[in-house]
C-alpha cells in the first residue's frame, strides 16, 4: 500500500549509511547462475526489490533459493530447472527489465523461453529491438505475442558476429548470457564496458566461460559445453553511493558512504571535485561533506562507461540547484531522462531543458525533439512541496530536493524507491533526516 511520505526539510545529513552489492550486477549474476549446473552463491546482495523479482522469476523456473537477507547471501541451485507455467511467468510482467536476460539461459537450458510485458522506469521509450536482434543472430526464433515474447532454438544456439548500433548494457549483457554456452565463437563490437558487466564477466568466468575483453570495446566469447556455480561478492552499488553523495552535499552535510569503491566512481569523483565538494576517499568508502566555500557550476554529459553515467544525472542535478552560477548537463543516454525538472522548478529550482544538444558534442538525440539538455541556474532556496515519484532515480532525487527544501514536502510513491535503495527510510533515520509517514 502506497503511503505519503513527509519530509520536513533543512536539517544537513551527517553520519554513515553502508552500501551493498550493485542492483544493476546482482539482478544479472542472479540470472547468470540459471547457466549453471552446479549451484552458486552471490554475496553483498541487498535487500531490494529488484532482487525480490528476480528471485521470484527463478524460482518458478524450478530454482532452489535460499536468501538470507540481513547476510546479504543468496544461495541458487538450478538443478531443477523447469519450464514455468505462463501464469507465474506473467504474474511478473511491468514489475522489471531483467525477464529480457532470461532468454539465453532459458534457451540453453529449456529450448524456450517465455517473457512477460517488461517494466522498468519511464525514462524513454526503452525498446529492446537490440535484444531482439540478438537472439536472432544466434538462431533463435522470436514470436511476439499479445502478453509477451516466446523464443526458441530448436537447432540451438551459435555463435556470431556481432556489432551494436549503441553500447547498450542490457544488450551487451544478453549477447554475454547468450554466447556463454552457445557452440563457437561469438564476437561483440561496440560493446558497454560499464563496471557492472566487468563484474558479470568475472561471474561468469568463474563458473566456467572463456571470455576477452578488449580496450576497443569488443567481447570474444568462447562458447562451452558446460558452466558450473560460483561463489562470489558484487560490486558495491555506484549509483547508491553517489546518489548519497549528493544527498549530503546538497543539504549541507556530512556523509561516509561505506562501501563506496574509487574505481567505479572516479569520473563521478571528478564532477563533484570541480563543484566543490569535500571529499575524503579511503579503502572502506568515500567521505562526502560540505565545505565552506559556494558550490561552483559544471557542464556535465551523461555518456556510456567510463562516461558520467545517466543514473548519477538526476541527483547530481538537485545538486546543481545549490551552484553558484549555470551548469549544463546534456542527457545522451536516455531521450526522456529530464522531464523530473519541472516539480524541481515548482520547488523554486530554475532550469530550462532544451532540444538542443548543450555543453559539447551532438548526440543522436540532438534535432529529434526530445528535451535532453537543462541549464540550471543556482543558487536557489527549494521550498516544500506536494510531488509524485516518476521514476526510481528521479524519486531519490525529489526526497533529497526535499530534504535540502524549506518546510514541508509530501511525497507520493515512494514505494518505487524500493525497487534500488536498501533500506533507505533506516539509512535517513541514521543519517538525521526529519520525516514520517502515513
Ligand atoms: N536501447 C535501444 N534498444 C534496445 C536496448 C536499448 O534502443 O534494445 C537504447 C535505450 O532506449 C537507451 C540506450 O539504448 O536509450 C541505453 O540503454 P541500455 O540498454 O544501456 O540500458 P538498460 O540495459 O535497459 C541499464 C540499467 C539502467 C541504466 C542503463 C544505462 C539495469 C537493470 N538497468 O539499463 O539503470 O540507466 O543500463 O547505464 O541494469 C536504474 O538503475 O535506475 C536504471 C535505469
Amino acid at each position: 500500500m502506497s503511503t505519503t511520505f513527509t519530509v520536513r526539510g533543512g536539517k544537513p545529513l551527517t553520519g554513515e549509511v553502508t552500501v551493498r552489492g550493485a542492483k544493476n550486477l546482482v539482478s544479472k549474476a542472479m540470472v547468470a547462475a540459471l547457466l549453471g549446473e552446479e549451484p552458486s552463491e552471490l554475496r553483498s546482495v541487498p535487500d531490494i526489490r529488484d532482487v525480490a523479482i528476480v528471485k521470484e522469476l527463478l524460482k518458478v523456473h524450478g530454482v532452489g533459493i535460499d536468501w538470507d537477507v540481513e547476510g546479504g547471501v543468496i544461495r541458487m541451485d538450478p538443478s531443477n530447472v523447469e519450464r514455468a507455467h505462463v501464469a507465474d511467468i506473467d504474474a511478473h510482467a511491468g514489475s522489471s527489465r531483467i525477464p529480457i536476460l532470461f532468454c539465453g539461459p532459458l534457451l540453453h537450458r529449456l529450448g524456450e523461453a517465455i517473457i512477460p510485458d517488461l517494466g522498468g522506469c519511464r525514462i524513454g521509450d526503452r525498446p529492446i529491438n537490440y535484444h531482439l536482434d540478438v537472439l536472432r543472430q544466434f538462431g533463435a526464433h522470436v514470436d511476439k505475442r499479445e502478453h509477451g515474447i516466446y523464443i526458441t532454438a530448436p537447432n540451438g544456439l551459435t555463435g556470431t558476429k556481432i556489432r551494436l548500433e549503441y553500447p547498450s548494457v542490457g544488450a551487451t549483457e544478453q549477447v554475454l548470457l547468450t554466447a556463454v554456452r552457445a557452440k563457437g565463437l561469438t564476437e561483440l563490437e561496440n560493446a558497454a564496458v560499464e563496471p557492472e558487466i566487468e563484474d558479470l564477466i568475472s561471474v561468469l568466468q568463474k563458473m566456467g566461460a572463456i571470455i576477452s575483453l578488449s580496450t576497443d570495446r569488443t567481447i570474444i566469447i568462447e562458447g562451452v559445453e558446460r558452466l558450473g556455480g560460483y561463489t562470489h561478492t558484487a560490486l558495491a552499488d555506484r549509483i547508491e553511493a553517489g546518489s548519497w553523495a549528493c544527498a549530503a552535499l546538497v543539504t549541507g552535510g556530512d556523509v561516509f558512504v561505506r562501501g563506496a569503491e574509487q574505481k567505479a566512481m572516479s569520473t563521478f569523483l571528478n564532477i563533484l571535485r570541480k563543484v566543490g565538494a569535500g571529499m575524503e576517499i579511503k579503502d572502506d568508502g568515500i567521505r562526502f561533506f560540505a565545505t565552506d566555500e559556494p558550490l561552483r557550476p559544471v557542464a556535465v554529459e551523461t555518456d556510456v562507461h567510463p562516461g558520467f553515467m545517466t543514473d548519477w544525472q538526476q541527483p547530481l542535478v538537485v545538486l546543481l540547484t545549490q551552484a553558484e552560477g549555470i551548469s549544463i548537463v546534456h542527457e545522451t543516454v536516455y531521450e526522456n531522462r529530464l522531464g523530473f525538472t519541472s516539480a524541481l522548478n515548482d520547488m523554486g529550482a530554475q532550469i530550462q531543458v532544451y532540444r538542443e544538444c548543450l555543453g559539447g558534442s551532438s548526440c543522436r538525440f540532438g534535432q529529434r525533439n526530445f528535451n535532453h539538455s537543462a541549464v540550471v541556474s543556482g543558487p536557489r532556496q527549494l521550498e516544500g512541496r506536494n510531488i509524485t515519484v516518476p521514476d526510481l532515480r528521479g524519486g531519490f532525487s525529489y526526497l533529497i530536493a526535499a530534504l535540502a527544501a524549506d518546510g514541508i514536502s509530501n511525497i507520493y510513491g515512494i514505494d518505487l524507491i524500493d525497487r534500488g535503495y536498501e533500506s533507505f527510510r533506516d539509512k535517513l533515520t541514521a543519517l538525521g533526516a526529519d520525516f514520517w509517514e502515513g
